[in-house]
């Protein structure tokens, strides 16, 4: 939910650190810190709001030295104000701590420290850490870090300085996404590989309940008892470039432009040269695969909507029940799984907590899990048995498009290479599916360069109060998509809808000119949804249609018609999609929204 940057090396810390939180923002934005370490002097500077304020009191600050930790929050404990706003330090401003996570047992450790007499100066969980480093201090952090780390409960990625050691940052993770960079003569941590990959693509991901001592010569990561933990680096193969604008207004502006790319490096090197479909990564025997009795699919947001996409496509394909749960439910209700179920994570940060803490009872249960997740390295990746990467490149709009495009992308992957396996469907259909599939990404460049009659369109909603989205089969995941976006990016009131469901109440919101979006590409359920369109239309609803192109069925019943290119319907959703995209971008932006960073989200939400 937070930004963590650490460095120790060479360079201006305060330049290297901020640098990395800038990259880091969009974890978190209520307010942004820095410690820099000069000596034995330790410096902390922190402001509310964004990393702009921040900037604006180090403009008037010099702060020397080499070594430096620094923090974008996204709240869990405490408004996002100055005084808890992280770096936070002990009673003498030895120690300084940034944190990402929750410590849940906080206030019985809050309460033992006060009665020892620490005076308390933030609403924050993390405060509570700075004053038991300092108690648990002897000369050792790396040890000290370690007995606290036993203290805690809960998730936490801690970043700790003490300005008695000169040259070392101690960092330590529970749950949360931590990655060590290894530089020359300098090197790094963050809480993803973001933070530093302008000066290093040397990674290495930090395992459970490790601690890592990072000085300007090398990094050594212990276990909780001190006992060194040999660990892979890996290299990073992001661009810098990818992670900046790239002459957009908005990231997802330029995320949107990407989608192509990110479902043709997706489903690249799937066929085998005989063209067979290949997905090694779910590394299940095919017997195993033939004994799968149920998928579970378990995401939050869109990628909750990508897996009810990917249940349309399982259940045609292969005839097998599958089961589309929000995360943050599946687990409170004592789901029915077992070793025949096959569970798919879907999460584009691959950190989400709903769906971490979901995946794990299933695995409890002994389920296979799939993780499908567009971030290497991340803890559900690394927590499940198996990992199919979106290869979207690094999304940093907080409102996810190229990351979703590419989970649609994964799970018609996923679907007909579980038909093929179990022989629901054969080589030649399996071969004819992927071509269709093969030919979307131009279609998705030609669908994107059309995409001006949407701007109009939304330039003449940005002061509409209420837009519903209806579609059937799946277009109703799509109207769910539809509706999710103008609600995070445009914060105006909208809904999606079986379109047969109109009917049965939520037709009673229409007035004259209500906005009601129909995804209504050629399909064989046409008719039905030309009626819906008629129910909404005679109530005086704007009827907003989105067409397959030449389908000139809709236009006595559309007031506007969004054309998109023809392809299979099970396939529609990887077009029907982007002007749902676009739509909500350009009416936020013509609300005067900030179209990357939503008000009160975070791009990737790390607390249940
Ligand atoms: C997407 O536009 C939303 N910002 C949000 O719903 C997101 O999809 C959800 O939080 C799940 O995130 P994840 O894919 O990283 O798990």
């Amino acid at each position: 939910m937070c930004g963590i940057v650490g460095y120790v090396g060479e360079q201006s810390a305060v330049d290297v650190v901020v640098a990395g939180l800038r990259r880091l923002e969009y974890r978190g934005y209520d307010s942004a810190g820095v410690a820099i370490l000069d000596g034995t002097t330790l410096q902390v500077e922190r402001k509310a709001g964004k990393l702009a304020n921040l900037d604006e009191v180090l403009a008037n600050r010099s702060l020397p030295g080499t070594l430096g930790i620094g923090h974008t929050r996204w709240a869990t404990h405490g408004p996002p104000n100055d005084a808890n706003a992280h770096p936070h330090v002990d009673c003498a401003g030895a120690v300084a701590v940034v944190h990402n996570g929750t410590i849940e047992n906080f206030e019985e450790l809050v309460a033992g420290l006060g009665e020892r007499g620490h005076a308390r100066r933030s609403d924050t969980d993390t405060e509570a850490v700075a004053h038991l480093v300092e108690e648990c201090y002897d000369g050792d952090l790396a040890a000290a870090v370690r007995t606290v780390c036993k203290q805690l409960e809960g998730s936490f990625v801690l970043v700790v300085a003490h300005r008695d050691e000169p040259g070392l940052i101690v960092a330590a993770r529970r749950n949360l996404p931590l990655v060590i960079g290894l530089g020359d003569g300098e090197n790094f941590v963050g809480s993803d590989v973001t933070a530093f990959i302008a000066h290093t693509r040397t990674a290495r991901a930090v395992e459970q309940d490790q601690v890592v001592e990072v000085r300007r010569t090398g990094v050594q990561v212990t276990d909780l008892d001190g006992v060194v933990v040999e660990g892979e680096t890996y290299h990073v193969d992001w661009d810098t470039d990818a992670a900046e604008k790239g002459g957009y207004e908005f990231f997802m502006l330029k995320e949107i432009q990407e989608q192509p790319d990110a479902v043709r490096d997706t489903l690249g090197g799937r066929l085998t040269p005989e063209g067979l479909l290949h997905l090694d990564e779910l590394a299940m025997s095919d017997q195993d695969i033939r004994g799968i009795d149920q998928v579970v699919i378990i995401a939050c947001g869109s990628s909750y909507h990508s897996g009810l996409v990917g249940k349309y496509a399982i259940e045609r394909w292969c005839r097998l029940p599958v089961h589309v749960e929000m995360a943050s439910e599946f687990r409170y209700r004592d789901p029915v799984v077992g070793r025949s179920t096959l569970v798919i994570a879907i999460s584009q940060s691959g950190e989400t907590a709903d769906t971490l803490e979901a995946l794990r009872h299933a695995r409890e249960q002994r389920a296979w899990v799939l993780a499908v997740t567009n971030t290497i390295g991340s803890t559900i990746s690394r927590e499940s048995d198996a990992a199919l990467y979106t290869r979207a490149g690094p999304e940093v709009a907080v409102a996810s498009t190229k990351a979703v495009m590419a989970q649609l992308a994964a799970m018609y992957v996923v679907g007909l290479y579980l038909a093929q396996v179990r022989g629901t469907r054969d080589a030649d259909e399996v071969r004819a599916h992927m071509h269709d599939l093969q030919e979307i990404p131009d279609l998705i460049t030609e669908l994107i360069g059309r995409m001006e009659p949407v701007r109009e369109l939304a330039r003449s909603l940005k002061d509409a109060q209420r837009v519903l989205f209806l579609g059937r089969h799946v277009g109703y995941p799509m109207a769910l998509e539809g509706a999710l976006k103008l609600k995070e990016l445009a914060y105006i009131s909208a809904e999606g809808f079986p379109a047969g469901e109109i009917k049965h109440g939520p037709i009673a919101l229409i007035e004259q000119g209500t906005p009601v979006v129909i995804l209504a590409p050629r399909h064989a359920l046409q008719a039905k949804l030309i009626n819906n369109i008629q129910e909404v239309r005679a109530r005086g609803a704007r009827t907003i249609v989105v067409a397959t192109d030449g389908d000139d069925s809709v236009l006595p019943y559309a007031d506007d018609v969004i054309w998109i290119p023809d392809t299979k319907s099970l396939l529609t959703p990887l077009l029907t999609i982007v002007p749902m995209q676009v739509l909500s971008a350009e009416v936020a932006a013509a609300r005067g929204l900030d179209v990357d960073q939503p008000r009160n989200l975070a791009k990737s939400v790390t607390v249940e």
